[in-house]
């Protein structure tokens, strides 16, 4: 999976669209999370509700979708960069791998729906994005 020149262009622009809704995207990616595999709730023992509108669903969200615009700006350097985040997710977490790419449909859908305009072109930079992203991160479980 590469990324064209321009992909990146496409994802730049995006990469600061997430940045600045990152609280609202977050919670409603993970809302649909919860909502499309309720099995994925008890990685998050923490949590007292799984809504979009919950205080923690929306903290969390926040963190999330930062991260992801922070991965935008590291696409030359993505598994470098993704490394902690791999190690947290693999080691610690244990999060099982296709739970990632159920949550990259989660934001496929969640941007689709918010972006002014989710062309083909757009569409397919973040499908192959989300793709890199979900590899990095579950390159670590044990
Ligand atoms: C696009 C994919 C994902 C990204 C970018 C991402 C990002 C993050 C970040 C930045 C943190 C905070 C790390 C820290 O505090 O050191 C985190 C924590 C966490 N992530 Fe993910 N994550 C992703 C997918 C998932 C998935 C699919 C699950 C499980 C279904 C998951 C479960 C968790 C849990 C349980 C925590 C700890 C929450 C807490 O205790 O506060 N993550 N994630």
């Amino acid at each position: 999976m590469v990324l064209s020149d321009s992909m990146r262009r496409v994802l730049e622009e995006l990469g600061s669209h997430i940045r600045a809704n990152a609280e609202a995207w977050g919670a409603d990616a993970l809302a649909r999370l919860f909502q499309l595999c309720p099995q994925t709730k008890m990685y998050f023992k923490k949590f007292n509700g799984f809504k979009a509108s919950d205080s923690c669903v929306k903290m969390h969200g926040y963190v999330v979708m930062t991260a992801v615009a922070d991965a935008i700006r590291n696409l030359d350097n993505l598994s470098n960069h993704l490394e902690p985040l791999a190690e947290k997710h693999g080691e610690v977490i244990c999060v099982e791998p296709p739970n990632f790419f159920v949550f990259s449909k989660c934001i496929t859908v969640t941007l689709a729906i918010h972006l002014p305009a989710f062309t083909p072109e757009t569409h397919n930079a973040v499908d192959i994005f989300l793709q890199l992203l979900s590899h990095n991160l579950s390159s670590k479980y044990r």
